[in-house]
């Protein structure tokens, strides 16, 4: 008999609840056990660890957040805390872990499977920062809520004639900026890529003021400097006013989209199908319109790319 755990890991994203549920009934359909892990890492390590079945999972689709909770565990990076993690799995008899995060809680995943425990991979993060797969869960549907505020955002300043910086998340990763940038019909984008200096996009809010536009955004990602700073420096270079928002954790709420909830359902789908062979440790992708499957290991040495072609669209078309 085969037995599955599903824990959610790192920072929320919509899109884990539709996994949490994808992973569970494709586990029973396939005639596994399948058992949840409370607040991730750190609930595996403490034996947080509870029996799902078809109706744990019901009404939670739509929903935003993880109805199993999640963490950022530095305990199991730890010797201690990943023996013990290792041991309440003895304890369970779970010989199969589907570890559904970002980066961070990819790599925690390996470091299981590197102790022979049959591990798979499900990319979910706002960020897209993963580069083995072309998009992570959760991401879309940031981009949604992003684009949704600067609309918001948009009809004050061009009140006031003012320029606004937006903040959003993503670490070390451009793409919500960049996504939400070409779909709010951002005048620039600040990424940590950086891909445009302070004084290229000041350059350009100029010539477009002197032209007649009376305000300006600016979508700058969180991993791109201070916002504050650059508003400053971006205010004394061309003499527009100039504010800040920050758009911060609004970025992880609320309901995924369709395009998330698909994702969900079809990569946790191929992760337990995946997950029930022999000595599996994988991570499951989404390349080129298909599911995929990768080899762990592999799939976190492939380097994020940025998207100069989407950028290229954003440049030409806020011109
Ligand atoms: O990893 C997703 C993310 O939302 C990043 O964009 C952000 O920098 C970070 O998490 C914030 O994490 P925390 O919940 O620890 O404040």
């Amino acid at each position: 008999m085969n037995r599955i755990a599903i824990l959610t890991s790192g920072g929320d994203a919509p899109g884990m609840n539709a996994v949490i549920r994808s992973v569970v009934r494709t586990a029973i359909y396939e005639g596994a056990e399948v058992y949840g892990v409370e607040n991730g890492f750190e609930g595996l390590i403490d034996g947080k660890v509870k029996r799902l079945y078809e109706s744990s999972v019901g009404d939670i689709i739509q929903r935003g957040g993880t109805i199993l909770g999640t963490s950022r565990s530095e305990r199991f990076r730890t010797e201690e805390g990943f023996k013990k993690a290792l041991g309440v799995l003895e304890v369970f008899g779970i010989n199969k872990v589907i570890v559904a995060g970002g980066d961070g809680s990819l790599r925690g995943a390996l470091d299981l499977s590197k102790a022979g425990i049959d591990v798979v991979g499900i990319p979910l993060s706002i960020d897209n920062d993963l580069g083995y797969t072309d998009y992570t869960i959760g991401f879309f549907t940031a981009v949604d809520t992003v684009t949704e505020a600067v609309s918001r955002i948009r009809d004050t300043t061009e009140a006031h004639g003012r320029a606004n910086i937006v903040e959003v998340m993503g670490r070390d990763c451009g793409d919500i900026a960049l996504f939400s940038g070409l779909a709010v019909g951002a005048e620039s984008i600040i990424v940590p890529e950086k891909i445009e200096t302070i004084e290229e996009v000041a350059k350009k809010a100029i010539v477009r003021r002197n032209r007649g536009k009376k305000y300006h955004i600016i979508i700058m990602a969180e991993g791109a400097g201070s916002s504050e700073e650059f508003a400053e420096k971006f205010e004394d270079l061309t003499g527009i006013e100039t504010k800040v928002t920050v758009l911060g954790y609004v970025q992880r709420g609320g309901k995924p989209n369709v395009v998330d909830i698909m994702l969900a359902s079809t990569i946790a789908n191929k992760a337990v199908k995946e997950s029930l062979r022999e000595n599996a440790s994988f991570a499951i992708g989404y390349t080129d319109g298909e599911v995929r499957v990768f080899d762990l290991k592999d799939a976190l040495k492939i380097e994020k790319k940025f998207n100069r072609s989407v950028n290229d669209v954003l440049n030409i078309t806020s011109i």
